[in-house]
């Protein structure tokens, strides 16, 4: 490991860079039982102690889910706050994680994070058919061929690409009257949903993720929780489900009957965090 000291500090919690310059400078820092005053310095796998109690390295890669909660940005921008890697446990703040693919400020729901370059780049690839299943809360009345527009491709605009195959099951209305349907993506263009039902006429009023691969949203994993993969959960989430894209839709168009169905209400009532949770914030 070749960290230099202020990120290593900072990463593990003890605050801005320029606090941990201010500490680095005060003499309380030691790497190996030397003072040192230089924030620069590397560690280069070091004992690091402040006021001699030694700060524990943690581990050095790590992959995770999120049920990631409204209202947080996929991004390192701080001006974009809040973030979803204040989400991150402490334990693993210090590691340079991405997730796979962004979901929206405003979509809650199945997010993986990861230290592990291929893995997100095999979960983001199309040709991987690591199918994406996205609940959705619709206004508007959708065009009469939408579930056969979504099989063929849709063109958006700005994007002189098609769209690749993606299942689109229409699941009538909520207690509102909004259109209720799930969307299944091989794919993660910009605001993909959303902007796909606007070219089939409705407006995207929630967005919640519970499906990647075969691995469904874990049942202790709450809104704004962060945990470690397990073995068996990667293996489901890898899994190459292009068959479930030509599943014929379990009702028919045109529109199927009005019925009412809260499940999305559910699913919204559960994306806020609850108290204590997903609240850590960097000073
Ligand atoms: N499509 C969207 O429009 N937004 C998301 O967050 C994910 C997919």
């Amino acid at each position: 490991m070749a960290d230099r000291l202020d990120a290593f500090l900072a990463h593990r919690g003890f605050g801005t860079r320029s606090l941990v310059r201010t500490l680095v400078r005060s003499g309380a820092v030691t790497l190996d039982h030397e003072v040192v005053r230089d924030q620069a310095a590397r560690v280069d796998g070091r004992c690091v102690r402040v006021d001699g109690v030694e700060v524990p390295v943690g581990p050095d890669a790590a992959t995770m889910l999120l049920n990631k909660p409204l209202g947080y940005a996929c991004s390192h921008d701080s001006r974009e706050a809040p973030l979803i890697e204040e989400l991150v446990p402490p334990a693993f703040a210090h590691l340079p994680m991405n997730s796979a693919g962004r979901l929206d400020r405003d979509t809650t729901g199945l997010l993986l994070v990861s230290t592990d370059g291929e893995l997100i780049h095999a979960l983001t690839n199309p040709r991987r058919h690591v199918l994406k299943r996205y609940r959705v809360l619709y206004s508007g009345k959708l065009s009469h061929h939408a579930v056969a527009r979504c099989l063929k491709g849709i063109k958006l605009p700005d994007d002189p690409r098609l769209t690749l195959p993606a299942r689109l099951d229409l699941e009538g209305v909520d207690a509102d009257g909004h259109g209720l349907a799930t969307l299944h993506l091989a794919e993660g263009r910009f605001h993909q949903v959303r902007r796909m039902f606007h070219e089939l006429g409705g407006e995207v009023l929630a967005l919640h993720r519970d499906r990647i691969g075969a691995l469904e949203m874990p049942a202790d994993l709450a809104p704004g929780v962060m945990r470690e993969i397990t073995a068996a959960e990667r293996v489901l989430m890898m899994q190459d489900l292009e068959q479930e894209l030509v599943t014929p839709p379990t009702k028919p168009e045109p529109t199927p009957e009005p019925e009412v169905q809260p499940t999305m209400k559910q699913i919204l009532a559960r994306t806020t965090p609850r108290p204590g949770v997903g609240s850590r914030r960097r000073p």
